[in-house]
């Protein structure tokens, strides 16, 4: 028997995150001997420095219209038999206080602990074993359809593998490309990985312009590649951040154009040409400072627009102006990458795997689940909401 591991299992999963715990829990419930494998010092990091510190734990709105894959209809089976409510029985039935936020996001009151204790204790209860500090050196599957395991922590075998290591973003909470070196190894494609909910950078003169507003948020629509998100956008010493870009960000990529609406929600022809009627006099920038961050509408009238009283302004420069307002160029380098992005996109293709189930179409036993497969959710919840859906998924069927 190998020191600190029994020798065999029914089943490995590998990370104790939000799907790997999880799919713990459904297995264990369903009698199978369950271990569960992280090589960091704690399991959940991301959950606990999630939303906060208050763990956007869900999202009630959560459709597969919410989430990005090469294959948008992957996530529907998952998430059709693990919904929101389902999460929220759990969390209830462990008088874990929470409330929304905005927009269906469900925060806990007081501390994201609490999801990482709930997961634990539900893990504890169906006998699944939960060890960190364990490094998975060699996994070999051999002809009789058990993986051979060897670890820091000693050797294992078990009949089904759970692949549970999320994605590439925040390397200093454990982040690691494994799960995707096991897949290609496997014989799975992996899709191409990127940064994803992730802040934008600016560069030269697109960031001088702006640099010093640092701190300057603002309601705005951002705009790329047919999708559109309605919330706060806010100037950092980078570039830019805040709901509205993260979501954005995530289908965004360098040379793809980006718009923002600066005056969502606002006829600003319109509005515009009421205010030349009752104002004549006043300056653009000013009246501009009415509805934007002062210094913003300040910024916009130096660099962008002419500022002059409005009733020199004529009718088509009063278009122009609101064509501007409407659907204003921001100009991006980058992202900040992973060592900021709150999701990976790409990974495992959902093409080698099941809807149903989670497993492999090419190695019976073993799965896939959480944020290392082809499937990125928006901001709000939805993440997690696919790491219990697909834990969820595998655990039924691992
Ligand atoms: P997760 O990353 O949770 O777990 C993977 C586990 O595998 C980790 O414990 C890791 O240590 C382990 N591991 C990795 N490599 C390994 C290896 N080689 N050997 C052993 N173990 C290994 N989502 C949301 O819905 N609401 C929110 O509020 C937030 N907030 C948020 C904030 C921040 C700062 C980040 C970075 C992310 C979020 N997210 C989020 C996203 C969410 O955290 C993420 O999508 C899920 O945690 C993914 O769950 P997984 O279980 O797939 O991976």
């Amino acid at each position: 028997m190998s020191a600190g591991l029994p020798p065999s299992v029914d089943v490995v999963v590998i990370g104790a995150g939000a799907a790997g715990l999880m799919c713990a829990i459904a297995a264990g419930a369903r009698g199978r001997r369950v271990l569960v494998l992280d090589h960091a010092n704690k399991v959940g990091k991301k959950i606990l420095m999630s939303g906060g510190g208050r763990c956007n734990f869900t999202n009630t709105g959560t459709s597969p219209a919410n989430f990005i894959s090469a294959n948008p209809h992957f996530c529907k089976s998952a998430l059709a038999r693990y919904t929101p409510a389902d999460f929220i029985a759990m969390v209830d039935a462990h008088r874990i206080a929470w409330h929304e936020k905005e927009l269906g996001q469900l925060f806990c009151d007081e501390s994201s602990k609490l999801i990482v204790r709930m997961l634990l204790d539900e893990a504890a209860a169906v006998q699944a074993q939960v060890r960190t500090h364990c490094t998975v050196e060699e996994i070999v599957h051999d002809g009789d359809r058990r993986f051979r395991l060897r670890t820091t922590l000693g050797t294992l075998e078990c009949e089904s593998l759970v692949v549970a290591t999320g994605g590439l973003s925040i390397p200093s909470m454990g982040a690691t490309g494994f799960g995707y070196e096991i897949a290609r190894r496997f014989g799975h494609a992996v899709l191409a990985t990127r940064a994803g909910l992730v802040p934008l950078t600016l560069s030269g003169k697109h960031l001088e312009r702006l640099q010093d507003l640092a701190g300057v948020s603002l309601e705005v629509d951002a705009r790329c590649n047919g999708m559109a998100f309605r919330n706060r956008m806010l100037v950092t010493h980078r570039g830019v951040s805040g709901p509205a870009i993260l979501q954005i960000s995530s289908y965004w990529q360098p040379g793809d154009d980006l718009r923002l609406d600066l005056l969502p929600d606002r006829d600003i022809l319109d509005w515009l040409s009421s205010r030349q009627r009752e104002r004549p006099d006043a300056e653009l920038r000013s009246v501009l400072a009415d509805v934007l961050p002062r210094r913003f509408a300040q910024r916009l009238c130096e660099v962008w627009l002419p500022s002059r009283p409005l009733k020199q302004y004529g009718p088509g420069q009063l278009r122009e102006v609101a064509a501007l307002l409407q659907a204003w160029p921001l100009v991006a380098s980058g992202t900040e990458g992973y060592r900021t992005a709150e999701v990976t996109l790409g990974g495992v293709d959902t093409d080698g795997l099941s809807s149903a189930t989670m497993m492999s179409k090419h190695v019976p036993g073993l799965f896939f689940i959480g944020e290392v497969v082809d499937v990125t959710g928006w901001l709000g919840g939805y993440n997690f909401q696919w790491a219990w859906a697909s834990g969820r998924a595998a655990g039924q069927a691992c």
